[in-house]
């Protein structure tokens, strides 16, 4: 079949990339989708079983940094469009492992710059109808302070279209011209390879996007992440390790969310442009901590309070970040994009999914997870 498409999607074995290739394989049969992934302990094809035999569908396992291999790939399959994923994502662990985070987050997208940059300069038609779009995260830009004024209550959330700002926790928000300033090996190294991203496109005319979103939530989240993490030790009675005091603040996203504005972005975003993507969802962690133990407790028939008692209070992680708000009024000014779930919605989806698959949990935590865990919390 000749298809009109041919996308490669990098790290479509892991959480955000699962949800992008579900989603573009069913929405597009008339499109090739390649999913590229090593899978390092992050990426798991079970998270795929519902689209593995559809007929537009191609996993390949191979490594980004693999440049040869990249070039191959591309040329076999006549890619014309890259969505790239695929990454250290966890930021505790790139405290531990800053040289991992090198070589996947900045070399691995180098190597796939450059094997893109090589196959379509050869082809008839140059960079034309082709694109690489950079999928990177809100954590580039820094943190930001608490600035909430008086008298205004916590949580607070609202829509990207209501008139009213944001102002639970501050009055300052990352914008796509706010300056860089990563803190952690982790977003070092993704501001690092949005760099390389945007010099292919000013050096070598590439067409490029770049996309930079706030933390997503939702199922098939390897759970060191804190939502999954946190409900799969309520479940086990485990202690829940809130680092410092919980007061840190996340802008939360649902993941299906994030991949509508990807297949927005890929077909309409501007090259050469950003956009900031986020859920205009601020939560501090103690008080999204409160209410994923609460739903828990409901969803498994315990009465209120009862998992109160697993919060721990741990040390802070290093150089943690106080506070990430996006502001994703561009996206939704420019291409109509909107988060459609509100978080109470999102967050008993996300609980009832991880209750009701302890077949997915308990394979994903077996083998080398306990030892992670030892390693990342004893002595904490
Ligand atoms: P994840 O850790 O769940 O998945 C990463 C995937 O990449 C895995 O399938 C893994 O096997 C694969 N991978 C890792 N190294 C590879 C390599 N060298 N070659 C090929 N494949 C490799 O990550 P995620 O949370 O789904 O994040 C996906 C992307 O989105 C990342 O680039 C991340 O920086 C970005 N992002 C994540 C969030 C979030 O909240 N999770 C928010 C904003 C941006
Ligand atoms: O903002 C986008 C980023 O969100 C993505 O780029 C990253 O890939 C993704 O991992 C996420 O980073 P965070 O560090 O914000 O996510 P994490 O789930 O690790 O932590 C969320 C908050 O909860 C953070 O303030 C640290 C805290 N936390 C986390 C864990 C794992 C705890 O208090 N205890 C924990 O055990």
């Amino acid at each position: 079949m000749n298809y009109r498409k041919n996308i490669m999607i990098t790290g479509g074995a892991g959480f955000i990339g699962s949800h992008v290739v579900r989603l573009f394989v069913n929405k597009y049969p008339d499109y090739r989708i390649v999913n590229i992934d090593k899978l390092t302990y992050a990426g798991n094809l079970a998270n795929l079983k519902d689209v593995e035999n559809m007929p537009n569908y191609v996993f390949v396992k191979a490594d980004i940094c693999d440049f040869d291999r990249m070039l191959e790939v591309m040329k076999e399959y006549d890619v014309d469009g890259i969505i790239h994923l695929a990454a250290e994502s966890h930021v505790d662990r790139s405290i531990k492992d800053p040289f991992t985070f090198a070589r996947t987050n900045v070399m691995g997208t180098l190597s796939l710059l450059q094997a893109a940059k090589i196959y379509w300069e050869s082809t008839p038609g140059g960079y034309n109808g082709k694109l690489f779009y950079h999928i990177s995260t809100d954590e580039v830009y820094g943190a930001l302070e608490l600035t909430a004024p008086e008298g205004i209550q916590s949580p607070f959330t609202t829509t990207a279209s209501s008139a009213e700002h944001h102002l639970a926790f501050g009055t300052e928000f990352f914008l796509e011209e706010t300056k860089y300033n990563p803190h952690s090996p982790y977003s070092a190294s993704k501001a690092s390879s949005d760099h390389f991203v945007r010099a292919y496109h000013d050096t070598y005319g590439m067409p490029t996007l770049v996309t930079n979103c706030s933390n997503n939530y939702g199922p098939y989240q390897f759970p060191e992440k804190l939502i999954p993490l946190f409900i799969n030790n309520i479940r086990h009675r485990k202690p829940l390790p809130v680092y410092g005091k919980g007061e840190n603040v996340r802008d939360w996203l649902f993941v299906e969310d994030h991949a509508r504005a990807i297949d927005l972005i890929f077909h309409k975003g501007r090259v050469a442009d950003t956009y900031n993507i986020g859920g205009f969802n601020e939560w501090k962690n103690i008080d999204l901590i409160r209410v994923i133990i609460r739903t828990v407790d409901r969803l498994l028939g315990n009465p209120e309070g009862h998992s109160d008692s697993l919060i721990t209070y741990v040390t802070d992680r290093a150089g943690h970040d106080l506070r990430y708000a996006i502001d994703s009024r561009k996206l939704q000014r420019e291409l109509g994009w909107e988060p459609s779930l509100q978080f109470e919605e999102g967050i008993e989806k996300t609980v009832k999914w991880y209750l009701d698959n302890q077949e997915w949990m308990d394979y994903i935590t077996s083998g080398e997870y306990e030892k992670y865990y030892d390693d990342m919390y004893s002595g904490r």
